[in-house]
């Protein structure tokens, strides 16, 4: 669904990322691991459309768009949950929803909307409120949705975990399987190592802008990960077990 081969991306003379291959299939989860400032969020940006990248391809259904615009990518049912949610906070939730939907007809948007809040039921019920006034987990809920109502195949999500209490974090993964269930291709950074690895399917690790394992979530075990990402990945984890 989605192929990502050997990109690189620069900020003026900074190669952030340097040689980034991944890729999501329908269904599955994709786990992006990498420390701070491996190049996880820029490669996820230039994925998406928002910064072009030097060179590399970004294949969704075998067609290479890499370069092209945002819109162009949503158009083509790629869409970015972009890190610390970014809702709208002063309108509203069924608002938050509408802006996702906007390249759909009307009646195609009542349909979405109403299938938004069969898998988002907290959204129902907070449809009316406003979005600022949400939990940080309520919010995030609020972005999966809001992607959701772009009719995607492919989903990229930067960090949904981060800043949520414990408990979030749980419902928040939960809802990332059942997004990939339904069909989708799930590419997530997480920092957060063990939860991202409680639903993954595979996992990619990145170091220093270039993507250096890949392979299934049951063989990235923890003393992998621990290895090359050292203690920070692991919360809570005391002994190295
Ligand atoms: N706008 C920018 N201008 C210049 N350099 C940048 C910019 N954004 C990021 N960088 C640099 O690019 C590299 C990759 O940063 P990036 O944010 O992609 O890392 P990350 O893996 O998402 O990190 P984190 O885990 O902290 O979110 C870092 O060295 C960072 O300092
Ligand atoms: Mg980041």
């Amino acid at each position: 669904m989605l192929e990502v081969n050997d990109l690189n991306v620069s900020y003026g003379a900074v190669n952030a990322v340097q040689g980034v291959t991944l890729r999501a299939d329908v269904g599955k989860v994709t786990l992006v691991l990498g420390a701070n400032g491996a190049g996880k969020t820029t490669s996820l940006r230039a994925i998406a459309g928002y910064h072009k990248p030097k060179s590399g391809a970004v294949l969704v259904e075998g067609v290479d768009l890499a370069g092209s615009r945002a819109h162009k990518m949503v158009r083509n049912r790629l869409v970015l949950v972009p890190e610390g949610r970014r809702v709208f906070g002063t309108l509203t939730v069924e608002e938050n929803l509408r802006i996702g939907g906007y390249r759909a007809s009307r009646s195609e948007v009542e349909a979405t909307i109403s299938e938004v809040y069969e898998q988002f039921p907290i959204l129902s019920d907070r449809k009316d409120k406003q979005a600022g006034l949400l939990s940080g987990g309520e919010q995030q809920m609020l972005a999966f949705g809001r992607a959701v109502m772009s009719q995607p195949k492919v989903i990229l999500m930067d960090e949904p975990s981060m800043g949520l209490a414990p408990t979030m974090v749980d419902s928040v993964m939960t809802k990332v399987r059942e997004i990939a269930d339904r069909g989708i291709a799930v590419l997530i950074v997480e920092q957060n190592a063990d939860a991202g690895l409680q639903i993954a399917d595979q996992v990619s690790v990145i170091t220093r802008g270039t993507t250096v394992w890949t392979g299934a979530a049951a063989d990235a075990d923890r003393a992998a990960v621990h290895a090359v990402l050292g203690e920070s990945a692991l919360e809570g984890d005391v002994d190295g077990h």
